[in-house]
């Protein structure tokens, strides 16, 4: 998916998007600004329009996204252009106000253009690498069906540990009752380290010493065991699932409020300008 909104139809939306700035380059080159380029001359106020159509086009992707996705369609060709159209604002932007940045209101709209493009390149980072690493950690399994076989093993665990003793039971039931699969919002994004059950473990360790010991139930427990380690081994499934599709998606709820951030700013701007003016 990434690779086809980068390289669709042969880069066809990065030729367009480097023809178009290639032009306004050479009209800003060549144009004659008195006293010096800015937002006001003919070419900036053209530059202004086109960085704002451009802008309500690349907003309305949500919008597209979801209906398209309705009927079943593809989204691709509209990512594509959305990649390189929004690449290229930041040029169309940087043009338009003449290099003339200060610390004021219309310098927030072009601070805040700049944010929404670098998220963007997180996204398509995100959108290039978290996927396949879904498929490596799930393979075809969903988190539901993981959870479904979690209570199946939990099921099968306390049936054994009945047959077993009246503590091994309690204990099961204890870590099936304590057990949760919650990284907090700043493991989600930047943990690498696997999930960990101390409680899990010590009760591995305890069927493991039975095992030695307690030779009438050795084969329940040894089927304990591998219940308890494959119930492990599941828990650490869900727990990088939900940290990958957190690294795939967190990112969005930066860029689209900070779109709508922008389309304020903008307003603002463009109002400001025409204030004055009249
Ligand atoms: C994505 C949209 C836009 C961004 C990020 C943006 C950003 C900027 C920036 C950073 C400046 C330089 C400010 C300064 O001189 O201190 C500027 C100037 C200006 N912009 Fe925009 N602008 C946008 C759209 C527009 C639109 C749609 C219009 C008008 C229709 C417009 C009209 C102007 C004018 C007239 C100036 C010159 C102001 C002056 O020299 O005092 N801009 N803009
Ligand atoms: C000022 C420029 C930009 C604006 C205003 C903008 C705005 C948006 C909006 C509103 C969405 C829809 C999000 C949703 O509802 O789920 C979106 C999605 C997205 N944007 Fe941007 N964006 C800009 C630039 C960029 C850039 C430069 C890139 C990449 C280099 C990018 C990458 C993406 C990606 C990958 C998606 C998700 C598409 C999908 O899920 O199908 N954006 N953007």
């Amino acid at each position: 998916m990434h690779d086809s909104f980068v390289t669709y139809k042969n880069f066809y939306f990065l030729k367009v998007a480097s023809a178009l700035t290639a032009v306004l380059i050479i009209f800003y080159l060549f144009h004659d600004a008195y006293p010096e380029p800015n937002g006001g001359s003919w070419l900036g106020y053209l530059l202004g329009i086109l960085g704002a159509v451009i802008l309500i086009w690349l907003s309305l992707l949500g919008i597209r996204k979801r209906r398209y996705r309705e009927s079943q369609g593809n989204t691709v060709s509209w990512v594509s252009a959305h990649i390189y159209l929004g690449s290229a604002l930041i040029i169309i932007t940087t043009l338009h106000s003449g290099f003339q940045f200060a610390l004021n209101i219309h310098f927030l709209g072009y601070f805040l253009t700049l944010l929404v493009v670098l998220t963007g390149f997180y996204g398509l980072y995100a959108y290039s690498v978290y996927p396949d690493k879904i498929t490596a950690n799930c393979g075809d399994l969903t988190r539901d069906t993981m959870f479904d076989e979690v209570i199946d093993l939990d099921e099968r665990s306390l049936a054994i540990a009945e047959s077993v003793s009246a503590d091994f039971y309690a204990q099961i039931l204890d870590l099936i009752e304590s057990c949760r699969v919650k990284p907090s919002l700043f493991q989600q994004i930047f943990s690498n380290s696997d999930y960990k059950n101390a409680n899990l473990e010590s009760l591995v360790n305890r069927i493991k010493n039975s095992i030695n010991s307690d030779h009438d139930n050795r084969d329940n427990l040894n089927l304990l065991h591998d219940l308890i380690i494959g119930k492990y081994a599941l828990l650490k499934k869900i727990d990088w699932d939900i940290r990958y599709n957190c690294r795939l998606n967190w990112w969005l709820y930066l860029h689209v409020p900070l779109t709508l951030a922008l389309i304020a700013a903008v307003a603002i701007h463009v109002f400001i300008i025409f204030y004055y003016w009249w």
